[in-house]
């Protein structure tokens, strides 16, 4: 199997959730190419078993960026006639979405439609979206922001545990797929 890792991060949250996804996969034996999306222009994502996609939650969308990137990259592949009606399945085609979030106003409702919305890009093009994971993480610089939204004290998220458990569920995720 081969495995692609987009993310966009900032002040590193989904940065260290990307890792993590990266360790889980090396571990399953799972080839990995690991990109910044800034630097994923060229990347081909029908030439990967499983894209996994990652970006914080910036007022329930993902970052800007993150929508351009995404917008330009399935406007190639609608121009190529590989967005077609009805988005038949491709088998052996993945997907898996990840969203870190500080969810100071609604908790996880700030995450889920970013993450939704980043799901459609894969599945209108035939990728199977295996899972959506949403991570609480930090909001760095923020700090009332970090302790007092509806998720409470917040700082040092996500924790060494919490990235573990992302290591984990990645390892699960792939016996399933294989
Ligand atoms: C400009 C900005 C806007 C943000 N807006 C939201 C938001 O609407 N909802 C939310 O849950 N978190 C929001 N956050 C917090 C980030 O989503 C969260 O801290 C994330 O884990 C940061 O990821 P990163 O460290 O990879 O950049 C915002 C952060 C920034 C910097």
């Amino acid at each position: 199997m081969k495995a692609a890792i987009l993310y966009w991060s900032k002040s590193g949250n989904t940065e260290k959730a990307a890792l993590a996804i990266k360790a889980g996969l090396e571990a399953s034996g799972v080839g990995v190419t690991y990109r910044r999306v800034e630097e994923a222009g060229d990347l081909e994502w029908f030439d990967y078993d499983l894209v996994c996609v990652g970006f914080p939650s910036y007022q329930f969308h993902p970052p800007e960026p993150v929508v351009a990137y995404l917008k330009n990259k399935s406007g190639e592949y609608r121009q190529q006639g590989r967005l077609k009606l009805g988005s038949p399945r491709i088998p052996g085609k993945h997907a898996l979405i990840f969203c870190t979030y500080s969810g100071p106003h609604t908790g996880i409702n700030e995450a889920i439609p970013a993450g939704k919305y980043v799901g459609q890009f894969f599945d209108h093009l035939g990728f199977e979206v295996e899972d959506e994971w949403y991570l609480v993480g930090e909001f760095h610089g923020k700090e009332d922001r970090s302790t007092q939204g509806r998720l409470g004290d917040i700082r040092g998220k996500p924790t060494p545990e919490d990235l573990s458990k992302i290591r984990e569920d990645t390892v699960r995720l792939i016996s399933r797929l294989k």
